[in-house]
């Protein structure tokens, strides 16, 4: 009897084990033809070739870049270099890149930046929260921004046993936060059998110093989170499962889900377009290419805006495709005016004029 349940639990595994891979293939394999969609005008920015993970534009356009992300699996072009944070004046004619320095007494060698997230307080003084990776660990940096200095005070390192494997962050007040988790393993190995089973364990947290919470789970791997142009809803990108959950935010800083909006493409960093509240995504057409790099034969780039994102019909258009040769494994594309800045995991940085 013993013998049999054994069996029948082997074989119900193995055939899970079989329906997953054949459903992690079809995601990540795509047959569909990129095609060359840009802006009229585009060029890349010198200086940031290596990485440009996250982008986040503070209302006055000045435009904070993070480079040099070293994440399991992913591909890096320059592994030796530790992370930086770079600065844009989207004002200027033509903006170019410009490192910000770090404050003595943090260890910038171990910086590894993934999301970012500006926060501008009542006086006016801008903060940057970090997603760092230092030796493959997970903590959240506070820095203040010292505009005239072109440099970064790092204030504090936040790490809390939920903050694991934290991917982005959306910061709505001093020191609280919304965070994703992307994965469970922090091991190569284990994170691609998690990826490929699909076991929707990732999730959104929220932090505070008083509370820190799950407020929202079952995702396949929550990656970018944003917040609308009102406050009142979270963006929140599945990347492996191709969507983007709707989710409201309630006083107590619980989230629920509005609703799902299906992209068929792995879909990365979100913004929010501050002139129309439309969503900007940064996806990976072709994720097979991204998971077995080849330069010459790379991942694509595309950026979808999906308008209207909560009435019964999102219309989502194509802003940017490319098949690799210009720019590849696109993440986040983050608008200022009529002017783009769409940046890549570990390859160059696009600004166009829309
Ligand atoms: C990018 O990485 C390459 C290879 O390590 C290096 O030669 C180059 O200087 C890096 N570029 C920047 C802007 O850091
Ligand atoms: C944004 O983009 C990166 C790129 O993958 C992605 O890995 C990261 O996961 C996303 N989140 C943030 C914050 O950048
Ligand atoms: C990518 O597109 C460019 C121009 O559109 C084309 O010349 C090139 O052959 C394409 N590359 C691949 C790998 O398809």
């Amino acid at each position: 009897m013993g013998k049999l349940v054994a069996l029948t639990v082997l074989g119900a595994t193995l055939a899970l084990i079989g329906e997953r891979l054949l459903t992690f293939r079809a995601r990540v394999t795509t047959s569909r033809e990129i095609k060359s969609i840009e802006p009229q005008s585009c060029h890349l920015i010198a200086g940031l070739e290596n990485g440009s993970e996250d982008i986040d534009i503070l209302p006055s356009g000045l435009a904070f870049i993070s480079t040099g992300l070293k994440y399991p699996g992913m591909p890096s072009l320059a592994p030796d270099k530790p992370g930086r944070i770079f600065l844009m004046d989207l004002n200027e004619q033509n903006p170019k890149a410009q490192v910000l320095e770090i404050s003595e007494g943090f260890d910038k060698d171990s910086l590894n930046p993934h999301g970012i997230s500006a926060f501008i307080d009542k006086d006016n003084t801008v903060y940057l929260y970090v997603v760092n990776h230092p030796h493959m660990d997970s903590t959240v940096e506070i820095f203040k921004f010292e505009e005239q200095q072109r440099s970064l005070i790092h204030l504090k390192t936040i790490k809390h046993e939920l903050l694991k494997s934290v991917n982005d962050i959306v910061v709505l007040g001093p020191e609280k936060f919304y965070a994703t988790r992307d994965r469970y393993f922090t091991s190569h190995f284990l994170a691609l059998v998690e990826m490929i089973l699909d076991f929707h364990w990732t999730y959104v947290l929220f932090y505070s110093p008083e509370e820190v919470k799950v407020v929202a789970q079952g995702f396949s791997s929550a990656n970018g989170i944003t917040v609308s142009l009102d406050q009142k809803y979270i963006y929140v990108a599945d990347v492996t499962a191709k969507n983007i959950h709707v989710m409201k935010k309630h006083d107590n800083w619980d989230l629920t889900q509005e609703k799902v909006i299906h992209l068929g493409t792995l879909v990365d960093n979100l913004t929010v377009d501050p002139a129309t509240g439309d969503i900007l995504a940064g996806c990976h057409p072709n994720p097979m290419k991204l998971l077995i790099y080849n330069p010459e034969d790379p991942p694509g780039s595309e950026v979808l805006r999906i308008q209207d994102s909560l009435s019964d019909n999102p219309r989502v258009s194509t802003v940017y495709e490319n098949n690799g040769s210009v720019l590849q494994a696109s993440t986040v594309a983050s608008v200022y005016q009529k002017k783009m800045l769409i940046g890549t995991i570990f390859h160059k940085t696009l600004y166009c004029e829309l």
